[in-house]
C-alpha cells in the first residue's frame, strides 16, 4: 500500500478500445492500492487523462481538455494531473513543457508503477525545502523508472515514466470493469508492423502476447461474474500466438467457455485472416457474424507505400473466403484518404473497392502526419492539399453511407437477437447490438439492460435500426 485510502482518482480515456481497456486497468491498479474511483474530475484528487496519438486532431482535442481540467487546480492546487497513454508516450517531456500544470506523463508500460509514481510525487511535494536534495530524490525515483523532468518553484516536481518495456507482461494486473454483460479482454499489446503512416508501434512498442491460460482464466472468471459477451483486443489481434497456440485456437477456446454467448475480436490484420480463423468463425456458435477488415486503401501502389503487406486482390480473396464460410457476415473497415502521393485515380480505386466489397460500416480518416513515422520522409510535394484531402474524405463518406443505407434497408424485417446494452436517447427506449454488431433501439424496461431480447427491425436511420421486441421460441432473458 503506497497511498492513503481516502484518495480519489478519476480516469478519462480517449482513443481505441485498447486504450479504454487500459483506462480500466489503471482504475483497477489505483483501486487496489487504496484509491476510490470517482466519475467526475471535480471530485478527484488525482485526474488522469489517458490519451491517443493516432491523429493530430485527437491530440489537439486532448490538449484542450487537459488545459480545461487545469482550471480545477485554481481552487485545489494540490490536485494531481497526469497524462497517460499514447500521446504521453509520444510527447514525453515536451508535453510537460507545453502544459506546465501537468504533474505526470506516463506511457503505456508504466501503469503498474502508477501508485508508486503518485506517492513519489506526493512525498516530493510535501518535503520541506532543503529536506532532501533534488539529486537524492532523483536517484530514488530513477530506480523506479521515474524521471524527474521539471522541478520549477511554482510548478513543483514533474515526473515522467516513459520506458517501453518488452518484459512488462501486465500479468497479475486486473481491470476495473463496470458491471455489465460485455467485457474487453486484451490478449496482445504493441505491434510488430510498421505501416508507414502509423504511430502505434512507436508509442506502444513491439507485439507482446499474453499467455493463453491467463486469457482463458480471465474469461472464465468474467463468465462467472455474469459477463456473456467478450471482445478480444490487440492491434493485430489475429497475429496472436502463444507458444504453439495460434489465434484461431484461442478464439475457439474462448468461445467454448461456459456462459459466453458472444465473442468478437478487434482489430484483425487482413494478412492474417486465414482458413483456420474462418473455420472457427463458421463453426463456433458464440463467435459473432462480424469482422473488421481494415483495408486502408483500394490501390496496390498505395497499399505498398503504406507497407500494408497485402494487395487489393488478396484482400478480395479474403473477403470471398470469409463470405463463403459465413454468408451473412457483416464487414467493417478503416480507410485513410490522401496518403502522401495518392493520386486522384488511386483514390478512385478505393471508392471502387468500397463498391465491390460493400462494407456494412466504414471508419474513414484523412491522412494525418505523425512525427517519427516513415511516411514523414516522403517527398514534400507528395503531401496532399488539405482541401483536396477533405474533398476525398467527403466523397468516401458519401459512398460508404450510401452503401450502408442500402444494406441496412435490405435488412429491415429481420428478427435479430439483441444484447441490451443501455437506455436509448428517448425515455423508455433501450439500445443494444445484434450479433452482426448493428445498433438497434426499441421500447422496453431499463431493468432488462444486460439481457438478451429479440427485435424485429422495423426501419433504419441509415446507420442504426429502430425495432420492436418480439417473442421467439429461442428467446432468452437471463439477467446479469
Ligand atoms: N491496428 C489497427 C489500427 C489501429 S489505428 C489495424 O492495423 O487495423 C486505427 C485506424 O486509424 C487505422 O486502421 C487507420 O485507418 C487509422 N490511422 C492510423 N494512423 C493514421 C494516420 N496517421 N492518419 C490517419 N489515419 C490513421
Ligand atoms: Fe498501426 Fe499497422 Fe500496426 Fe495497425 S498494423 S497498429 S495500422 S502499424
Ligand atoms: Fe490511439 Fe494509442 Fe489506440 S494511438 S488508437 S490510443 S493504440
Amino acid at each position: 500500500m503506497t497511498t492513503k485510502p481516502s484518495r480519489r482518482a478519476y480516469v478519462e480515456t480517449y482513443g481505441c478500445q485498447m486504450n479504454i481497456s487500459d483506462g480500466e486497468l489503471m482504475e483497477g491498479i489505483l483501486e487496489r492500492s487504496g484509491y476510490h474511483i470517482v466519475r467526475r474530475p471535480e471530485d478527484a484528487d488525482v485526474v488522469l487523462v489517458n490519451t491517443c496519438a493516432i491523429r493530430e486532431h485527437a491530440e489537439k482535442r486532448v490538449l484542450g481538455r487537459v488545459s480545461q481540467l487545469n482550471g480545477l487546480k485554481r481552487d485545489r492546487p494540490e490536485m494531481v494531473i497526469g497524462v497517460t497513454g499514447c500521446m504521453a508516450q509520444r510527447m514525453g517531456s515536451t508535453l510537460l513543457e507545453q502544459a506546465p500544470y501537468v504533474d505526470i506523463v506516463m506511457g503505456p508500460d508504466g501503469y503498474r508503477g502508477l501508485p508508486e509514481t503518485l506517492s513519489q510525487l506526493e512525498t516530493r511535494r510535501a518535503a520541506p525545502p532543503g529536506s532532501e536534495s533534488p539529486e537524492l530524490f532523483l536517484d530514488r525515483a530513477r530506480t523506479n523508472g521515474i524521471e524527474v523532468v521539471g522541478e520549477g518553484r511554482k510548478r513543483g516536481p514533474q515526473l515522467a515514466v516513459l520506458q517501453l518495456d518488452m518484459d512488462e507482461n501486465y500479468q497479475g494486473l486486473e481491470q476495473r470493469r463496470a458491471n455489465g454483460p460485455s467485457a474487453w479482454v486484451p490478449i496482445q499489446r504493441g505491434c510488430d508492423h510498421r505501416c508507414t503512416y502509423c504511430i502505434v508501434p512507436y508509442v506502444r512498442g513491439g507485439e507482446k502476447n499474453r499467455s493463453a491460460d491467463e486469457v482463458l482464466t480471465e474469461v472464465r472468471g468474467l463468465a462467472e461474474q455474469g459477463v456473456t459477451e467478450i471482445t478480444l483486443l490487440g492491434q493485430t489481434v489475429n497475429s496472436y500466438v502463444w507458444e504453439d497456440l495460434p489465434f484461431p485456437e484461442l478464439l475457439r477456446r474462448v468461445a467454448r467457455v461456459d456462459g459466453i454467448r458472444r465473442v468478437r475480436f478487434t482489430s484483425p490484420h487482413p494478412r492474417d485472416v486465414n482458413q483456420e480463423l474462418v473455420e472457427v468463425m463458421a463453426t463456433e456458435t458464440a463467435v459473432c457474424e462480424q469482422l473488421h477488415l481494415p483495408a486502408q486503401a483500394g490501390n496496390n501502389r498505395t497499399l505498398k507505400r503504406m507497407l500494408r503487406r497485402y494487395t487489393v486482390e488478396t484482400l478480395l480473396e479474403k473477403v470471398e473466403m470469409v463470405r463463403a464460410a459465413v454468408p451473412d457476415i457483416a464487414l467493417s473497415t478503416d480507410i485513410i484518404v490522401a496518403f502522401p502521393g495518392e493520386t486522384d485515380a488511386e483514390f478512385r480505386d478505393t471508392l471502387e473497392l468500397m463498391r465491390r466489397v460493400r462494407f456494412d460500416d466504414a471508419f474513414t480518416y484523412k491522412y494525418s502526419l505523425r512525427d517519427g513515422t516513415p511516411a514523414t520522409r516522403l517527398p514534400e510535394g507528395d503531401f496532399i492539399d488539405p482541401d483536396e484531402a477533405q474533398a476525398r474524405l467527403a466523397e468516401l463518406i458519401e459512398v460508404s453511407r450510401e452503401i450502408q443505407t442500402e444494406i441496412n434497408r435490405s435488412e429491415v424485417g429481420r428478427i435479430e437477437e439483441v444484447l441490451i446494452e443501455h437506455e436509448g436517447r428517448d425515455p423508455g427506449q433501450l439500445r443494444g447490438r445484434t450479433r452482426r454488431n448493428k445498433v438497434v433501439v426499441f421500447d422496453g424496461d431499463p431493468m432488462r439492460i444486460g439481457s438478451y431480447a429479440h427485435a424485429k427491425l422495423e426501419r433504419t436511420t441509415g446507420a442504426t435500426f429502430v425495432g420492436t421486441e418480439v417473442e421467439t421460441a429461442r428467446r432468452v432473458t437471463a439477467s446479469v
